[in-house]
């Protein structure tokens, strides 16, 4: 597929800050993430031969344009944001038959599915800093989602998450993006440990 429509960078970067000063714990970082590491989260995913894609927390959508760029022309994209702005006016600057934005948290993932059995969930929310009961119940729903061999990347901020990480799925594999600002670990998450040998 050929390049999404680019995001207006200056504009997208002051509503994005804009959402920090009103709710710096749920939005968890001052700047969009840098297309280096878009790419470099990405790159740790099969997303070509993806049917089913989830982004949880998409702000101004600079991994929704990634994905979309990647994704076959059959597709299915969901992008969740529970920040209401920032998810109607994602959805108003990317009109692509293969996207959904879902204004509504990621709690409720399944929710908006119908049961489908995700390929591959890229997660920028930013679990750290939300409140642990919240950050558990996004993390065992987003695993419930994926399909037996679907994969889950998360993008963090430093690298406190990933106990929590191996408790939930049977591999974690973890990278670092370096020229990040600030610094971003890179989390690729599979299988189920409840499922016998960790099925994935
Ligand atoms: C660090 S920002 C990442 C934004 C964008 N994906 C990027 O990489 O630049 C985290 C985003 O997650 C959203 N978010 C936080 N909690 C969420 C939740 N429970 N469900 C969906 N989105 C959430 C925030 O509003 C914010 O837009």
């Amino acid at each position: 597929m050929g390049r999404a429509p680019s995001d207006s960078a200056g504009g997208d970067r002051l509503r994005f800050l804009r959402s920090f000063l009103a709710s710096p714990r749920k939005v968890g970082a001052v700047l969009p993430t840098s297309r280096r590491t878009v790419d470099n989260t990405l790159d740790l995913a099969p997303l070509e031969e993806a049917r089913w894609v989830v982004e949880l927390g998409a702000g101004t959508g600079v991994y929704t344009r990634g994905i979309l760029e990647r994704v076959g022309s059959d597709a299915r994209v969901v992008a969740f944001e529970v920040d209401a702005q920032l998810s109607s006016i994602l959805a108003s600057q990317l009109r692509d038959p293969r996207l959904s934005v879902v204004s509504d948290s990621a709690v409720n993932v399944a929710r908006h599915l119908d049961g489908a059995a995700v390929d591959v969930i890229v997660s920028a929310v930013p679990f750290t800093s939300l409140p642990v009961p919240e950050r558990k119940q996004i993390l065992r729903a987003a695993r419930d989602a994926l399909g037996r061999e679907g994969i889950m990347l998360v993008l963090q901020y430093s690298p406190l998450i990933e106990r929590e990480l191996r408790q939930t799925f049977t591999y974690v594999r973890r990278r670092l993006s370096p020229l990040n600002v600030p610094p971003a670990f890179l989390f690729a998450c599979q299988g189920d440990p409840r499922s016998p040998a960790g099925e994935r």
